[in-house]
């Protein structure tokens, strides 16, 4: 049987709840939400600090969605919420050059691709 493609959700059901109990590298700076769609939490995005040669100290964004909720657009919206909600004004991305559907899902949310040829993986900025 063919997989039909999940619906896109409705983004006016998407929020985001500051979690508790941080474990993050810079407790002070770091910042940690459940996404939730409607009533249910499908997920979780950090914004944490981190260190490297070419950006120095900087935020970085990471994101887990919940297997059953991925592909329908949540990515996209959540890492956009986020970044509006953090109040910084440059937020990085890092992932695989294999992460299709991170790297698909930030370009929505805005982030633009940084090119440095000492980077491995993909680097994306999302700017206020
Ligand atoms: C990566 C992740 C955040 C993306 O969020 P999402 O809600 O699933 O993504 P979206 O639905 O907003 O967008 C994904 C897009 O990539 C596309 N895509 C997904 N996998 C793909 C692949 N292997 N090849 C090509 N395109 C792919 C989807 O079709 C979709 O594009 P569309 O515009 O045509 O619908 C989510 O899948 C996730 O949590 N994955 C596990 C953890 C992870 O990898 N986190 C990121 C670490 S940096």
């Amino acid at each position: 049987m063919q997989k039909v493609k999940a619906e896109p959700i409705d983004p006016s059901k998407l929020t985001l709840k500051a979690g508790q109990g941080q474990n993050l590298h810079d407790h002070n700076r770091g910042k940690y939400w459940h996404i939730h769609l409607g009533d249910v939490r499908v997920g979780k995005i950090y914004i944490d600090f981190l260190e490297n040669e070419v950006l120095g100290n900087h935020p970085s964004i990471d994101i887990f969605i919940n297997k059953e909720y991925q592909g329908r657009h949540i990515g996209r919206y959540a890492y956009n919420m986020a970044c509006e909600q953090s109040g910084l004004n440059r937020v990085y991305m890092h992932t695989r050059k294999s992460n299709i559907a991170s790297i698909r899902a930030a370009e929505e949310a805005g982030f633009k691709e940084v090119v440095d040829k000492v980077f491995r993986q993909v680097v994306m900025v999302w700017e206020k």
